[in-house]
Order: structure tokens, then C-alpha cells, then sequence
């Protein structure tokens, strides 16, 4: 049986320093607008509360959840819309944060959904970029860390139904 251990890709150490530096981007860029974040949950409850308390200035925090057809760990493209946020996003400008750009399925959904509730403007921000796992056109304006093609854990990702809460983003390596 193949034994796993567990290499840490981005310690906590390293979360908080980015997000520090997220925040402060984030207030200056959106200084004098009204700033109105949609979480995609589940993945990103815990970088969207480290997130919006390194941000200085008012902003309205909404959530919403996606799930897409086919296997929790890579999407489908068809993805589909279980809880939503509010009707009517005139004048706000929007951040969709979520806790990795995979495929961009979802993003690239979820963007198209929020651009009928005719926001002023819309950008991304996610913790973690795959970008060679790309199958749609979507670029994130903010990002915490590129990666490689690695199947990532911890800091709100899970494995299985398990281990979102664990503080430090690893990969599982197996053991020779
Ligand atoms: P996309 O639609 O393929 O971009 O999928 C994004 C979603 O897939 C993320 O929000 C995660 O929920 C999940 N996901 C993608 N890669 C990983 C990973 O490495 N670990 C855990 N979840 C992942
Ligand atoms: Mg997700």
C-alpha cells in the first residue's frame, strides 16, 4: 500500500504575508467604489475572512455556492447555481474570491451569471492559480500564488470531506 506524506506548498507564514499585501492592493484599487465580494463557498469561507479583514475601506460581503456535474475535484463546465446573491448589483463593483482557478469553469459561469445583475464592474481574486489546467479563458486580476498541476489541500480546499481547516496549503507526496 502507498504510503503519503505531507508536503507543505504554502505555509501560514506565507498565507498572511500575500493576503497583507492582497488587502492593501484591493483598498487602494477599489478606494471610493462600492466594493461587493461574492465568496464561492465552500472553498473559500477561509481566505474570504483573512481577506476582507486586510481590507481597509467598506465592503458589502455576500456569498454563493456553485456545484458543477461529474467529480468535486475537477469540474464539469456545466455548472449550475444553488444559492445566489442578490438581484440587483447596480453600481456595485464587484470580486468574485474563491480558493483556486482550475479549469476556470466555474469562474467563467459565475461571471456570466453576475454580469446580468448589471454590476459597475466585475474582477477575480483567487488564493491559488493553476493555469495550465486551463480550459476556458479566464485570468484572475488578483492572485495569491501560482502552482503547478498539483492536487492542492487545506486553507478551505478539502480531501475528501475533510481537512478545509487545516491553517497551511499541502500536497500529499508519495513515500519511495
Ligand atoms: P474549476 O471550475 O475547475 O476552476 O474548479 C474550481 C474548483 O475546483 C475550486 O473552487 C475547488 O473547489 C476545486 N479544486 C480545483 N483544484 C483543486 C485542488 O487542487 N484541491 C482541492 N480542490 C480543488
Ligand atoms: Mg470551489
Amino acid at each position: 500500500m502507498t504510503k503519503f506524506r505531507k508536503r507543505v506548498l504554502v505555509s501560514e507564514e506565507q498565507i498572511a504575508d500575500r493576503i497583507k499585501q492582497l488587502g492593501q492592493k484591493i483598498s487602494s484599487d477599489y478606494e471610493g467604489k462600492k466594493l461587493y465580494v461574492v465568496s464561492l463557498l465552500k472553498g473559500s469561507f477561509i481566505f474570504t475572512a483573512d481577506l476582507v479583514r486586510a481590507i481597509h475601506i467598506p465592503v458589502v460581503i455576500d456569498f454563493m455556492t456553485t456545484s458543477s456535474y461529474g467529480h468535486d475535484e475537477t469540474s464539469s463546465g456545466r455548472v449550475q447555481i444553488v444559492h445566489d446573491v442578490r438581484g440587483d448589483l447596480t453600481g456595485y463593483d464587484v470580486l468574485i474570491v474563491d480558493d483556486i482557478l482550475d479549469t476556470g469553469y466555474t469562474m467563467q459561469a459565475v461571471k456570466a451569471h453576475l454580469q446580468n445583475k448589471n454590476p459597475n464592474s466585475i474582477q477575480i481574486c483567487t488564493f491559488l492559480d493553476k493555469p495550465s489546467r486551463r480550459k476556458v479563458d479566464v485570468t484572475p486580476d488578483y492572485t495569491g500564488e501560482v502552482i503547478e498541476d498539483l492536487f492542492v489541500v487545506g486553507y478551505g480546499l478539502n480531501y475528501g470531506d475533510y481537512e478545509r481547516n487545516i491553517p497551511y496549503i499541502y500536497v500529499n507526496e508519495p513515500i519511495q
